[in-house]
């Protein structure tokens, strides 16, 4: 295990299951490519994610690091997300239909496509590949660089690799990368009879 690997495991306030805890943002990422097969894998999983009516509704572009995808994906990137994005292997826009199949809003898009993405990304790091969303990146520009119909939006960009040495970063991003996660308690997050009223089982 490298050493971010064991500081990024949580002290959970209940135990949960070693996927859930293994899961984290690295910007760190080993040159090596994703197998085929692993990436079939990744993808097959958000294919079972639950969405609204089934609607289904996400779509992933995938650039693979020397292609022109990869390429354009990265332009779209701020400056920061650039910094470290670029040592991943794999660059994802993640894409969503807003709209049913009568033309109508539909309300669930971005939540679907949310799921979709973890979906995908447990099944990544069962298979020893993180993932790294981001927001910091111009929807706009990645629309219209791969002609996304207007009836779909790009929500966010994600990594996927094998981790890397964290050596290979900008020193702050280093201390980030060494650093572990944390979260509000589960007693401040789950209610019962009120909002805010802490639940009882906890
Ligand atoms: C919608 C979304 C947008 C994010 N945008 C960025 C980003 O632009 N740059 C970045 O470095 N991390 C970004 N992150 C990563 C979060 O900062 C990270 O998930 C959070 O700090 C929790 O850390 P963990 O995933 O390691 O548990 C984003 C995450 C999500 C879900």
């Amino acid at each position: 295990m490298n050493n971010s690997e064991s500081i990024k495991i949580p002290a959970t306030d209940y135990p949960v299951h070693p996927i859930i805890a293994s899961r984290w943002s690295p910007r760190a990422y080993d040159s090596k490519p994703i197998e085929k097969e692993k990436l079939q894998r990744i993808f097959e999983a958000a294919r079972w994610t639950a969405s609204s009516n089934n609607l289904q509704p996400w779509y992933f572009l995938v650039g693979l690091k020397g292609d022109e995808v990869y390429r354009k994906i990265t332009a779209t990137l701020v400056e920061f997300n650039q910094l470290w994005a670029v040592n991943a292997p794999v660059l994802v826009l993640a894409i969503a239909k807003t709209t049913n199949s009568g033309g109508d809003q539909n309300r669930s898009f971005s939540y679907d496509l949310g799921q979709a993405v973890t979906t995908l990304s447990l099944q990544a790091i069962s298979e020893g590949i993180h993932s790294h969303q981001m927001g910091g990146f111009d929807a706009s520009a990645a629309e219209l660089a791969f002609e996304i119909p207007e009836e779909y939006k790009v929500l966010v960009v994600f990594t996927l690799g094998y981790l890397g040495d964290a050596g290979i970063l900008h020193p702050n991003l280093q201390k980030l990368e060494m650093s572990p996660r944390s979260r509000r308690p589960v007693s401040e997050t789950v209610f019962t009879g009120s909002f805010g009223h802490q639940a009882d089982f906890l």
